[in-house]
C-alpha cells in the first residue's frame, strides 16, 4: 500500500486501489511537495512528470533561483515565515521572538497498523487493516523534530493523518499553530460542503462554490459545537449523491478546531484542518512532544454517498466503542421530555414497568436525580442521590428496575459545577474564569477546569461511587454550556494558551478512566443535543444524542446532514410527545417512528399517558425496529432525496450482501393534484428480483421488482386508479406529514 521510490529525494505513493496520494522530497529545498491526491493510479518509478514550475514574480529561497518559491510549490506541510504567504500548517515561536521555520526531510519509517496514542482518541488499525508511513522532518532552525503520520487502510478509500512534534533542544519552543494536515490541490474547480447549525437545529447542510481567498469554519467555544461540525468536503461541481469526485475531511477532535480552505490567485486550493490556532499557545519544553489529533480523509468517485459510506465503515469498524451490555442495539425510554425535573421513585418505577411490558430494553433516568435539582438552577457536581425524590437511593432504584428485566441508565453532566455544591464551597477556584473578572454563567452553571488533574480525579471518584454501587448499564454524558472567560487558576501564566486543549484532554482522560473502570457501560454522549457530535466523542461512546429537537420533520434535515459523516447507528433518535416540545408540530406516531427508525431508535415521552391503542402501536414499533436493526445499523446508508431542497425526503439502507434493503420516504409538504413522484433507489443488485413490502400497510399481494428497474425507474409513489376513478375523490388524504417505509428482500425461487 505504500510505494517508495528510494534515493536521496524519494517519492511516496500511498494507494489501495481506491485512491492515490503522492508526494516527494524536493531536491532544491529538501522539503515536501504534494503531487497528487485522487482516484487510484498505478505506482510509477518516477513522478517528476507531475512537477509544475512556472517562473513567477515571487520571493525565492536561494540567490539565482526563480523556481524555489514555496508560494508556487504545492506544499505537503507548509511552514510560516518564508516564501509562502498563505496560511501554514505549523507556526513555531522561537526563543529570539521570530517565527521563521524551514522543515527539511530526514527519513521515513514504515509499519503495519499504526502507533496508538494514550492521550487522545484515534482510529484503530490492525496490522492486517492498514499501513503507516511516518515522514521525519527536522527544523533547520531548532532541535525540533516533526513527524508526519499517514495511515492508509486496505478496505476503505481513507487516509488518516496526524503530526507529532518533539523538542530535542535545550530551549523551550512555543507552538502557535499545529494543524493535523494540509494539502494543496492544483485547481479550485470545487464546491464546498459543510455542516452548520445551532442548538436544536444541528448539522444543517450547506453547499457553495469556492471563492478566492480564505473561508473557514471553526470553534472557539471549547467544544466542537452546534455551530460547525469538524467536517468539510470539497466536491466537483457535477457531484451528486451518487456520482462525481468528493474529498471529505473529518477531524477526530472535540475542542476548538479550524477547518480552512484557502484559494490563491493561481487557483490552488489549500485545505487544512486541526486544533484552532486562535488563542492556542503551547509551550514545548526540552524533551517534550505534542501530538495533533487525527484527520480522516475519505475519497470518493461515487458522489457524496460514496464518501459517507467510507466514513461510516471506518468509524463503525475502527473508531466506535463496540463493547456493550446489550445483545443488540438497545431500544431505550428516556425520562427527560416525560418528566423533566418532576418525578419521584414511584413514578419512575411505574414508567419502567410499563416500558418493560412494551418491550423496551433500557430505562434512562435523565437530569434531576441528584443533589437538590428541581430546576436547572443547581447541584451539578454533587453526584449524590436526591433522597427526597428517590428515598431508597439509586442503588435500590437500579436493582428494582433491573429486577423487572429491563436495563437501567443514568444521566451525568460531569464537566459542570453549580455554586450550591460542596465541591464549589471547597474549591471555588476549580471553575474556569478569572477571579478578578466577571465570569458568565450558561444555564446557571460553570465549567470545571478539566486542565487540572485533581478536578478530573474528584469527578471520577464521584461517578465511580455511583456506577460501582449500582447496576447501571448506560450513561448519558451531557455538557450544556460553552467555555467563556477562559482562564485557569491551575495553569501557570505562560500556560493559559494551553487551556482549551488541556481541558479537552482532561475530558478524554475522564472518559478513558470510566471506560477502563466500567468497560461494558454503554455511553451516549450529548452536549445540549449535538454540541459535541464528533468522531473523538464516538471513540468513547456507543452513540450520541444529536439534537434536542425531537420533531420528526426537523429531524429529517438534522439526520440527513449528520449522515454525511456519521453512521446512523450513532444518531440518538427518539419518538417524542406531540405537540412536539420544540416546535409544537403534530405528526403521527407512525411518522415519528419512521424517522427515528433510521437512527438508534428510542422514545422520550410519558408512556403512562398513551392510550391502549398507542401502547399497542409502540409495542409493534419496537418489534419492527428489532426485526430490522441489524440491517439498519450494519448496512450501507444512501441518501436519496434531500430535505434541504425538496418537500420529499428519502433515504435507504442496503445490506452489505445486497440481499435486503429498507427505504424511508417522508413528505413534509402536502399538495393537491400532485405531480408524479418516483424515488430512484441505489445500491441494489441489478439482476435480482426483490419483493417489495410496505411496512405498516396491509396489502394482498407483494409486488416484485428487479434491482435495475428500482434503480433506473424508481419506486413509484403515486397510486394507480385505473378502474377505480370513483374512489379518487373520497380517498383518505395523506396529510401534510406523511411517511412510508419499504422493506425489500431478494425473492427466493420456490
Ligand atoms: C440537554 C440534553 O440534550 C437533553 O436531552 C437533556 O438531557 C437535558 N440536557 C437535561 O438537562
Amino acid at each position: 500500500m505504500i510505494f517508495i521510490n528510494e534515493g536521496h529525494y524519494p517519492s511516496f505513493h500511498l494507494t489501495n486501489g481506491k485512491l492515490s496520494y503522492i508526494f516527494h522530497v524536493l531536491e532544491s529545498t529538501q522539503t515536501l511537495e504534494q503531487l497528487y491526491y485522487g482516484a487510484a493510479i498505478k505506482p510509477r518509478d518516477n513522478y517528476d512528470y507531475l512537477i509544475e514550475r512556472e517562473v513567477r514574480p515571487s520571493n525565492n529561497l536561494y540567490q539565482d533561483t526563480h523556481t524555489t518559491s514555496f508560494e508556487h510549490i504545492k506544499q505537503e506541510f507548509p511552514v510560516y515565515g518564508t516564501t509562502d504567504f498563505r496560511y501554514p500548517a505549523i507556526e513555531i515561536a522561537y526563543p529570539d521572538g521570530d517565527h521563521i521555520s524551514h522543515l527539511s526531510y530526514v527519513g521515513y519509517t514504515q509499519l503495519s497498523g499504526k502507533h496508538a496514542s494514550n492521550l487522545q482518541p484515534m482510529l484503530r488499525a490492525g496490522e492486517e487493516d492498514a499501513a503507516t508511513l511516518i515522514i521525519h522532518l527536522k527544523d533547520n532552525y531548532s532541535q525540533a523534530a516533526i513527524d508526519l503520520h499517514y495511515t492508509i487502510y486496505r478496505e476503505q478509500a481513507v487516509i488518516v493523518r496526524r503530526v507529532v512534534v518533539h523538542n530535542h533542544g535545550e530551549e523551550s519552543l512555543r507552538l502557535k499553530r499545529l494543524l493535523s494536515m494540509s494539502i494543496d490541490f492544483p485547481h479550485d474547480d470545487f464546491e464546498l460542503l459543510h455542516l452548520y447549525g445551532a442548538w436544536a437545529r444541528e448539522t444543517h447542510l450547506e453547499r457553495k462554490p469556492l471563492i478566492k481567498g480564505v473561508q473557514n469554519f471553526s470553534s472557539t467555544r471549547g467544544a466542537s459545537s452546534h455551530a460547525h461540525n469538524p467536517f468539510l468536503a470539497l466536491v466537483a461541481p457535477n457531484t451528486s449523491e451518487h456520482q462525481g469526485e468528493t474529498f471529505g475531511f473529518s477531524l477526530v477532535y472535540s475542542g476548538n478546531f479550524l477547518s480552512q480552505i484557502e484559494v490563491d490567485t493561481y487557483h490552488v486550493t489549500r485545505v487544512s484542518m486541526g486544533i484552532n490556532p486562535f488563542q492556542f499557545d503551547w509551550h514545548l519544553d526540552t524533551g517534550e512532544s505534542f501530538e495533533s489529533p487525527e484527520v480522516v480523509m475519505a475519497y470518493s468517485s461515487k458522489g457524496l454517498n460514496g464518501m459517507s459510506q467510507q466514513f461510516h465503515d471506518i468509524y463503525r469498524q475502527q473508531l466506535l466503542h463496540n463493547e456493550t451490555p446489550f445483545e443488540k442495539a438497545p431500544v431505550l425510554l428516556n425520562s427527560w421530555e416525560a418528566n423533566y425535573f418532576d418525578f419521584d421513585e414511584e413514578k419512575l418505577l411505574e414508567q419502567a414497568q410499563l416500558a418493560k411490558d412494551l418491550g423496551f430494553d433500557l430505562f434512562v433516568l435523565d437530569d434531576g436525580w441528584f443533589g437538590k435539582r428541581d430546576s436547572d438552577n443547581g447541584s451539578l457536581g454533587n453526584w449524590t442521590t436526591d433522597l427526597d425524590k428517590i428515598p431508597q437511593g439509586i442503588r435500590s432504584l437500579a436493582s428494582n428496575i433491573q429486577a423487572m428485566g429491563i436495563h437501567f441508565g443514568l444521566w451525568f453532566e460531569p464537566e459542570m459545577l453549580s455554586v450550591d455544591t460542596p465541591v464549589y464551597q471547597a474549591h471555588p477556584e476549580w471553575i474556569i474564569g478569572h477571579p478578578n473578572k466577571n465570569i458568565s454563567h450558561g444555564r446557571n452553571q460553570f465549567v470545571l477546569d478539566f486542565s487540572n488533574p485533581d478536578v478530573v480525579a474528584n469527578i471520577f471518584e464521584q461517578m465511580s461511587q455511583i456506577l460501582g454501587s449500582a447496576e447501571i448499564d448506560y450513561i448519558k454524558w451531557d455538557m450544556n454550556r460553552y467555555i467563556s472567560e477562559p482562564f485557569s487558576n491551575f495553569l501557570k501564566k505562560h500556560q493559559q494558551g494551553e487551556l482549551f486543549h488541556r481541558y479537552i484532554l482532561g475530558v478524554y482522560d475522564l472518559l478513558d478512566r470510566i471506560r477502563k473502570a466500567f468497560p461494558a457501560v454503554f455511553i451516549e454522549t450529548c452536549a445540549g443535543g449535538g454540541g459535541r457530535y464528533d468522531p473523538a466523542m464516538l471513540f468513547y461512546a456507543n452513540q450520541n444524542w444529536i439534537s434536542d429537537d425531537t420533531d420528526a420533520i426537523e429531524r429529517l434535515k438534522i439526520q440527513y446532514g449528520a449522515s454525511m459523516v456519521y453512521p446512523i447507528s450513532t444518531m440518538g433518535s427518539h419518538v417524542s410527545e406531540i405537540p412536539n416540545h420544540q416546535v409544537g408540530r403534530i405528526t403521527s406516531l407512525k411518522m415519528r417512528k419512521d424517522v427515528a427508525l433510521f437512527g438508534t431508535f428510542g422514545y422520550e415521552l410519558d408512556i403512562m399517558k398513551l392510550s391502549d391503542a398507542d401502547r399497542e402501536e409502540v409495542r409493534q414499533q419496537i418489534n419492527q425496529f428489532n426485526q430490522y436493526q441489524s440491517l439498519l445499523h450494519h448496512g450501507d446508508f444512501y441518501r436519496l432525496n434531500n430535505p434541504f431542497e425538496a418537500g420529499l425526503t428519502a433515504w435507504m439502507v442496503v445490506s452489505k450482501d445486497q440481499s435486503e434493503a429498507i427505504v424511508g420516504v417522508y413528505q413534509s409538504q402536502a399538495s393537491a393534484n400532485p405531480a408524479y413522484e418516483r424515488i430512484q433507489l441505489a445500491g441494489l443488485a441489478s439482476d435480482q428480483a426483490y419483493e417489495l413490502l410496505e411496512l405498516d400497510h396491509e396489502s394482498k399481494d407483494i409486488p416484485v421488482r428487479y434491482g435495475d428497474d428500482l434503480m433506473a425507474i424508481g419506486l413509484i409513489l403515486n397510486e394507480n386508479f385505473t378502474g377505480r376513478a370513483d374512489e379518487y375523490w373520497g380517498r383518505e388524504k395523506a396529510g401534510e406529514y406523511h411517511s412510508r417505509v419499504f422493506y425489500l428482500k431478494i425473492k427466493k425461487d420456490k
